[in-house]
């Protein structure tokens, strides 16, 4: 069988950091792959106009499995001025690669585990009585992620035509009166396919992994329409899943279960906005950035990233503080995809042990504040975490 080539894409800040470390972790679990580097990022949105390369798109059209770091993103003005002199003002806009890239190639399903390890020093506890719990979070998010809110559908001073349009529903009434520019208005898109897709996609992911529910984490008593579709999907698609649960809960009532409750969770299904809310949260009680992974699934392409993003104030520091612990987790996400269920646990348990173990911990771990110093106070460097986990293979 010909060795599977996986494209490698740092992006931007401590994307170059984490990145190679992961790939060092693969190599040492012994999954065979060649890996190809592919350009994304700010560097070349100021060099070429285009922060997600064609080239880069081939790649991933052509091998279909991407890692990929992290990158730093701008507003669109400031974009522009730090466009390169000979680009500027020829109507270069920028966009942000990872957005671009959900969209081309269809990534609709995100998921991203929330998952305790026992030792974690960052893991939430629990008053109870006059001592503490710890309970245990194994919960995984399944975000839409080409939809919802994050479609850009969006005016401020809609055009006359999308007023008049949207004055047919009664429940504009209210703002029949409000000018054009005080108006703003962002458009909450849900297909039924993607509903369909994503709750299938969470209801087979608990039984592989062998979760007893799913929650579909919404709004529907509000937002009816749109969390109303999610939710129905979710039950048709749950008919065919008799062994597990389905659960629904609203998006804010979630977040105080979160502290009450978060051990109850297995399978969280959710849209692009509140899925976003959800994960965030969830990821903040088993150790937050350093922990969170990511993959980005579609038909034919998927992309493996951690949550955290490219940290730039970390970018120079030699050696490196961060943790890399989130890519390597985004790595073991690939190996699952990829059907190496054997090496990802392997991965994940070398991971498991030495937070257990304690004597290697990131800045991060031990609630420092970033920066050259950190190893002063018994931080482990990037590097040094890494060698930790491989000798744990
Ligand atoms: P960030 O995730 O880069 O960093 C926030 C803070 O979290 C850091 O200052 C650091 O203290 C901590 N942190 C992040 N990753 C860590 C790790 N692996 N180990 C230890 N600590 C870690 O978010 P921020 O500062 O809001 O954004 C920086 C840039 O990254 C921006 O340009 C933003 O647009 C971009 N970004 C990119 C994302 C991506 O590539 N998927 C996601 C989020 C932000
Ligand atoms: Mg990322």
């Amino acid at each position: 069988m010909a060795k599977r080539v996986i494209v490698a894409m740092p992006g931007d800040g401590i994307g170059k950091a984490v990145l190679p470390e992961s790939i060092r972790v693969l190599n040492a679990a012994g999954f065979e792959a060649d890996y190809v580097h592919a350009d994304i990022g700010w560097d070349f949105w100021c060099r070429e106009g285009n922060a997600l390369p064609q080239r880069t798109i081939d790649l991933l059209a052509k091998h279909r499995i991407g890692l990929f770091g992290a990158i730093t993103s701008k507003p669109r003005d400031k974009a522009a001025t730090e466009l390169a002199p000979e680009l500027q003002g020829k109507g270069f806009t920028y966009y942000s690669p990872i957005v671009t890239m959900r969209q081309l190639f269809d990534l609709n399903i995100c998921i991203r585990p929330c998952i305790s390890f026992k030792g974690n020093p960052l893991n939430f506890i629990r008053r109870e009585g006059s001592s503490f719990a710890e309970p245990m979070v194994n919960a995984v998010i399944f975000r839409q992620n080409t939809e919802c809110l994050y479609c850009g559908v969006e005016w401020t001073n809609p055009p006359p035509n999308v007023r008049a349009a949207l004055e047919t529903h009664p429940r504009m009434k209210p703002f029949k009166n409000v000018k054009g520019e005080d108006l703003a208005i962002s458009l909450r898109i849900f297909t039924r396919g993607a509903c369909q897709r994503i709750a299938q996609a969470a209801f087979e992911y608990a039984r592989k992994f062998g979760y007893k529910s799913v929650t579909v984490c919404e709004k529907p008593n509000v937002v009816r329409e749109t969390s109303g579709m999610m939710e129905s999907e979710a039950k048709k698609v749950a008919m065919s899943f008799p062994g597990i649960a389905l659960w629904s809960t609203n998006i804010d009532a979630q977040m105080m279960w979160l502290t009450k409750s978060p051990e109850d969770y297995g399978v969280v299904l959710s849209s692009n906005m509140f899925g976003d809310i959800a994960s965030d949260g969830f990821a903040g009680l088993v150790g937050g950035l350093g922990f969170a992974a990511s993959g980005n699934i579609g038909r034919e392409v998927a992309v493996f990233e951690p949550t955290h993003g490219s940290a730039p104030k970390y970018e120079k520091l030699s050696p490196q503080i961060v943790n890399p612990i989130a890519m390597f987790l985004s790595a073991v996400m690939m190996l699952d995809h990829l059907g190496e269920n054997d090496k990802a646990a392997r991965i994940k348990s070398a991971i498991a042990r030495v937070i257990e173990e304690g004597k290697v911990r990131t800045y991060d771990m031990l609630r420092l504040k970033g920066g050259p110093d950190v190893f002063k106070h018994g931080a482990a460097t990037t590097q040094q975490m890494t060698d930790a986990v491989i000798s744990k293979l």
